[in-house]
């Protein structure tokens, strides 16, 4: 290994927003667990940094990466041109896209143009937040966190809730939403990034540690932990 096992690791302080299962969220004991969360810690452990998380709402994480009052952020963040200009990304490391939920008896909501005049659900700053924006004369209600948005679908406070796959169809099974299901269509493909400062010096080595895990069988053993696979 490279380096002295006596020299100081640097810690980065990596922002998160914690309620999105399986990616990040408060394990029984109040502790954050999750595929991201597993993801960082290994990638440290491959690039020889240690980790600290700090959570805070998902519309603040690119503000606290300007600001520079966190090194990094793991939180499902799609890769889009738009965050591009304001923050570096690593290399990809999942694939996602955004799916409408309805209730299950739901027979007319099938794709984003039936949404129009719909009630929607979604979480703040989130590209299903951009997306609901497009949709002609959507009543829009926006939540801090998706499991928010997903209960008030429940309680039939709105018509549908876009939000990624992954995290509603996890939902949908880990908390048995029994009256919800997601529309057949995905609605986009998205991929997603650990961001950092525009020019953060952390970059290349959360890259080097993402590229070593991706190679060495690490992220697949996380990828089948969290998704059964
Ligand atoms: N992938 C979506 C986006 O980047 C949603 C991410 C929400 N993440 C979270 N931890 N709440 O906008």
């Amino acid at each position: 290994f490279i380096g002295s096992p006596a020299k100081a690791q640097k810690t980065l302080k990596i922002a998160t927003e914690p309620a999105f299962p399986p990616f990040e969220f408060q394990g029984s004991n109040g502790e954050l667990v999750g595929f991201d969360i597993d993801l960082l810690k290994e990638i440290g452990k491959a690039a020889g940094f240690q980790v600290q998380f700090q959570s805070m709402q998902f519309d603040g994480i690119i503000p606290a990466l300007q600001a520079k009052t966190v090194d990094a952020a793991v939180s499902g963040i799609t890769i889009t041109a738009e965050r591009q200009q304001a923050v570096d990304f690593s290399r990809p490391y999942f694939k996602a896209g955004l799916a409408i939920a309805v209730k299950s008896d739901n027979q007319d909501i099938t794709s984003l143009e039936s949404l129009q005049n719909k009630r929607v659900a979604v979480q703040i700053g989130t590209t299903g937040a951009l997306e609901a924006k497009k949709i002609p004369g959507a009543k829009i209600r926006t939540f801090d966190n998706a499991p928010l948005s997903l209960q008030e679908l429940l309680n039939g406070n709105v018509d549908a809730v876009i939000n990624d796959a992954p995290v509603t169809l996890y939902a949908i099974k880990e908390n048995n939403l029994k009256g919800l299901k997601v529309t057949s269509q995905l609605l986009t493909e998205e991929y997603y990034g650990i961001p950092t400062a525009k020019g953060s010096p952390n970059l290349d080595d959360i890259n080097r540690g993402l590229t070593a895990i991706l190679n060495n069988g690490t992220y697949e053993q996380i990828y089948r932990k969290w998704f059964n696979a």
